[in-house]
C-alpha cells in the first residue's frame, strides 16, 4: 500500500500536545507533523494571513502523501478550515479531508458543565473569531461562554519559558481576567493547543473546582469515531507506526524541544513554505 501518513498541522510545537494523544489511541498509522516554526505564532494575524499560512501548510501535507489532514490549532481551525473545506479542498482533490480541533472539543463539552457556564483560554485570533460561543450555542443553547484571551502564552511556549518562574504573572493575569467575567464557570477549555504544555502552572492558579479540559484526548477520540464512520478514508491511511516531523524553522532547536513535548526522541526535516 502506498505511504499516506495522515498529517497533523500546528503553527509550532502546541499540536504535539494533540498528536501525543492521537498516537497513543491509534499508533498504528503513519503520521506526518508539520510546525510551521518559522512563522509562530498566528494566534495574533489576521485572517488572511492565516487562512494563506494554512492553505500552503495543507497543500504541502497532501503533496506529502497525506488523504487526511488534521489542524491541530485552533486558531488556523477557526480561521481558515471553512474556507479551506468549502473553497479550497473541491479544486485541490475532493476526497481528501482537513479536519479541525473545534468541533470536536465542542460537540463533547456541554457535558462537562453543572453550571452551564463555561470559560474558553485561547490566541486573540481564537477569541476574535468567535466559533466557540457561536458553535456552542448551536449544540448547548443553555450554555452560556466567556472568553479571554492569553497572547503571551504561546510565546512563552515557543521560547521554551513556560516552566520558568517569569511565566506565572502571565498564567495568572488571564485565568483572573477569565474568573472576573462570571464566577459560577465551571469548565475551562484550554481553547489552544500550545496550552496544555502550561497545563501545570495554569491548574495552579485556577481554582480547584473548576475542570480544565485539554483537547488532545478528545480529539483523538474524536479522529478514532471519525475514521470508524468512514472506512473510505481509513483505507486510504497507511498503518506501518512511522512518524515524521517537520519544521519550517531550524531542526535542531525544533528537535530538541519537540523531544520534551512528544515524549520521545524527534528527528524532523526542515522544509519551507509554500
Ligand atoms: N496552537 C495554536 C492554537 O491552537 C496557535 C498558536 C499560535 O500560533 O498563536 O491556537
Amino acid at each position: 500500500m502506498q505511504y499516506s501518513p495522515i498529517g497533523v498541522f500546528d503553527s509550532g510545537y502546541g499540536g504535539l500536545s494533540v498528536l501525543t494523544e492521537i498516537v497513543n489511541t491509534l499508533p498504528e498509522y503513519d503520521y506526518v507533523y508539520l510546525g510551521d516554526n518559522a512563522r509562530t505564532p498566528y494566534g495574533t494575524r489576521s485572517f488572511d494571513v492565516v487562512y494563506q499560512f494554512t492553505l500552503e501548510s495543507v497543500k504541502k501535507l497532501f503533496s506529502m502523501g497525506c488523504e487526511l489532514v488534521i489542524l491541530a490549532c485552533n486558531t488556523a481551525s477557526a480561521k481558515a478550515l471553512r474556507s479551506i473545506q468549502q473553497r479550497d479542498l473541491p479544486g485541490i482533490d475532493p476526497c481528501r479531508r482537513v479536519l479541525g480541533v473545534i468541533r470536536p472539543s465542542i460537540e463533547v463539552i456541554g457535558h462537562y458543565t453543572q453550571t452551564n457556564k463555561i470559560g474558553i483560554l485561547g490566541t486573540p485570533g481564537t477569541v476574535i473569531s468567535n466559533s466557540y460561543p457561536l458553535e456552542i450555542k448551536k449544540l448547548f443553547p443553555d450554555v452560556d461562554v466567556f472568553q479571554q484571551a492569553c497572547p503571551m502564552w504561546v510565546p512563552l511556549v515557543e521560547n521554551n519559558e513556560h516552566l520558568n518562574p517569569g511565566a506565572d504573572y502571565f498564567v495568572k493575569l488571564y485565568i483572573d481576567a477569565l474568573l472576573q467575567q462570571n464566577e459560577q464557570i465551571d469548565t475551562v477549555i484550554l481553547g489552544c493547543t500550545h496550552y496544555p504544555l502550561l497545563a501545570t502552572k495554569i491548574r495552579q492558579y485556577l481554582p480547584e473546582k473548576i475542570q480544565m479540559i485539554s483537547q488532545g484526548p478528545i480529539v483523538a477520540e474524536s479522529l478514532k469515531d471519525y475514521l470508524y464512520r468512514h472506512p473510505e478514508m481509513d483505507v486510504r491511511c497507511s498503518k506501518n507506526g512511522t512518524r515524521n516531523f517537520y519544521t519550517t524553522d531550524s531542526t535542531e532547536i525544533f528537535d530538541r524541544q519537540a523531544s520534551i513535548f512528544f515524549g520521545s526522541e524527534v528527528r524532523s526535516q526542515h522544509l519551507t513554505l509554500p
